[in-house]
Parts: C-alpha cells; structure tokens; sequence
C-alpha cells in the first residue's frame, strides 16, 4: 500500500472481496503477502486497482491446485507494474511453472485414472496388488504410493 492517486475504475475493499469472491480478510493477507497491492485516497480509504482482481483470480487457482504461496508470489514479481501488461508478460512469468504444473496434472490424471489400481503403496488390499506389488517389493524403492510418487521411469515401468 503506497500510492496515491485518482482512478474512476478502482475499487473499494468491499467491491474488490465482492468480485474477487474472497473475504476482505483474504485482500489483507494478500497483500501482507506481497501479492497484491492497494492504495489510500486522502481519506485515507483503501482502494484497488482493477488489474489486482487478475492478481487474485492467479492467486486463488494456484492456491486450490496446490501451488505455495511463496511459488506464486515469484511468479507475480515477474509481472511489471510500472506499465501495461500483456499477454506475453503473464506468458513469460508463468514459464517457470510449466514443468511443475506438467506434473501435477499427471498427478491428477493418475489420481482420477487409477483409483482402482494397484497404486504401490503397501496395502496390498486389492486382488490385482500381487501382479503390481508382490510382496511389497516397491517398499523397497522409498515410501508412499510408489506407482503415482516414484522416480518417472519406475512410474513408466510399472504403468498398465
Ligand atoms: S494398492 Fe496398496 S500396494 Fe497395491
């Protein structure tokens, strides 16, 4: 929170929650974060720029798909403020995610594809678990669902 100006189209904290559909709470956070940013008219009311709303929109994708805030505020730091932002800009920031937002998809895909699979676990609870796990020989390689959270190629090896 810093400048101070005049702009018809900002908005006060009440529209921004409204629109952004978060709690005035959450614009606090946000911008305690570093990750929005507002302003004070002379009044000393807090208001908006418009483009903060494309701000939070990122910021609340990301966040329901797992992304950590400390990930998304390096990817909004890309984005200048001094001057209008292009698709390109946004395209840009985003580039460093492509590989980790490539795997959680992959994730999900599996997670959505494979629920009634052998998942390499250590259960052995499923009748096709002796094909995929027998006698937990995955447990050898590390911990967790070794099917969905191992190295790629003991993931492609064991794939159906
Ligand atoms: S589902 Fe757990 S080991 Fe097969």
């Amino acid at each position: 929170m810093a400048r101070v100006r005049a702009r018809p189209n900002d908005l006060s904290v009440g529209e921004m929650a409204a629109r952004a559909g978060v709690p005035v709470s959450t614009l606090h956070y946000y911008e305690a974060e570093g990750l929005i940013e507002s302003w004070r008219t002379p009044a000393n009311h807090r208001r908006y720029d418009r483009r903060e709303l494309r701000r939070v929109a990122i910021v609340r994708v990301a966040q329901s798909v797992g992304v950590p805030l400390a990930e998304i505020r390096t990817v909004l730091d890309r984005i200048p403020r001094d001057r209008a932002v292009s698709a390109a800009d946004w395209a840009a920031a985003a580039e460093p995610w492509q590989a980790m937002l490539d795997e959680r998809i992959e994730l999900m895909q599996r997670l959505r594809d494979q629920m009634g699979h052998c998942v390499g676990c250590g259960c052995l609870s499923l009748t096709n678990c002796p094909l995929y796990n027998a006698d937990d020989r995955l447990g050898a390689n590390g911990a967790g669902p070794r099917r969905w959270l191992g190295r790629p190629e003991e993931r492609e090896s064991l794939d159906d």
